[in-house]
């Protein structure tokens, strides 16, 4: 029996490569799970990804950022399956920009696709699980950025440290409701987002050098994430709340010198494709 025998997960967001490798775990471990996105085809292909998986469920197109869009797509989740037990907030965006270029307009659209739409997400839940009484885990997304500085991401670094005292504070107001609250904070996660960055934002990342800088030696994979999000969401974290949980290589703890690329990889096999152009 998986440990979300029984549960239902609502995911918001949850078309990116993270989201997709979440809804799937939380399916393999006996959950109901519905997909939201913003993007119609990526929700429905993270429901198929469920299905995949043997689990049941369905995606559906929702903006996280119009009024009442998510409180009406828990009552559509509660219709369908009866119940929800963990929201799972995933919405993001980012602007790579120096920070005396950065528009007012594009600071808020990244604060507001992060910060307010993860707070919508985590309030309709919550609005549900204390009317109902049943309690519930709430995870939100967070990231290394949170905890650091990273040039030209000054609306994407204030955001992610926004989520990280956003997530103590309703942990601390709700955990009387048996509500847990947590989030996470990956370091770089070989998604299709980070292996297509290079055609987003030319010549931005040097891949090798990126790798240098994580103690595990290599980057993380969606799947390492999404182990992650079913302990926060299980009852194998029940006293846990309010923590913003790096799964991230090392990469938070280290403040030595870039390891040699020529050490040997730590933990499983890279499943890396070529990640094209690097700085070299
Ligand atoms: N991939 C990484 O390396 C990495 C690293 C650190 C943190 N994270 C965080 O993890 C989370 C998931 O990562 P990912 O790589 O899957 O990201 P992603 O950008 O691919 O996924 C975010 C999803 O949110 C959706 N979205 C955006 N605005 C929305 C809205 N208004 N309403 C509904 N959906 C909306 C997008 O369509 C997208 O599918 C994000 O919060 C991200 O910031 C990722």
């Amino acid at each position: 029996m998986g440990s979300l025998e029984g549960r239902v997960a609502v995911l918001v967001g949850g078309g990116g490569g993270i989201g997709v490798a979440c809804a799937a775990a939380f399916a393999k471990q006996g959950a109901k799970v519905v997909v939201a996105d913003i993007d119609q085809r990526l929700a429905d292909d993270a429901a198929g990804a469920v299905v995949q998986a043997g689990g049941e469920g369905f995606g559906v197109r929702v903006d996280a950022l119009e009024e009442g869009s998510i409180d009406a797509l828990v009552d559509d989740a509660i219709r369908r399956y009866g119940r929800l037990d963990i929201m799972h907030n995933l919405t993001s965006t980012t602007v790579l920009s120096p920070s005396v270029d950065l528009t007012t307009e594009q600071f808020e659209r990244v604060l507001r696709t992060t910060v307010v739409a993860q707070f919508a997400g985590a309030r309709a839940a919550a609005r549900h699980m204390i009317s109902a009484g049943s309690g519930g885990s709430v995870i939100n997304m967070s990231s290394i950025g949170g905890h650091g500085g990273m040039p030209k991401r000054a609306a994407y670094t204030a955001s992610a440290a926004a989520i990280v005292n956003l997530t103590r504070t309703l942990a601390v107001e709700w955990a009387e409701h048996g509500i847990r609250v947590n989030a996470i904070a990956p370091s770089w996660i070989l998604t299709d987002a980070l292996r297509n960055y290079d055609k987003q934002y030319p010549g931005v990342l040097d891949f090798d050098a990126l790798q240098a800088r994580i103690p595990a030696g290599r980057f993380g994979l969606p799947e390492e994430v999404a182990d992650v999000a079913v302990f926060l969401a299980s009852d194998a974290s029940r006293f846990v709340t309010g923590v913003t949980l790096p799964v991230d290589g090392g990469v938070l703890s280290y403040v030595g010198p870039a390891r040699s690329l020529s050490q040997p990889q730590a933990g499983p096999p890279d499943k890396s494709e070529p990640l094209g152009r690097t700085d070299r």
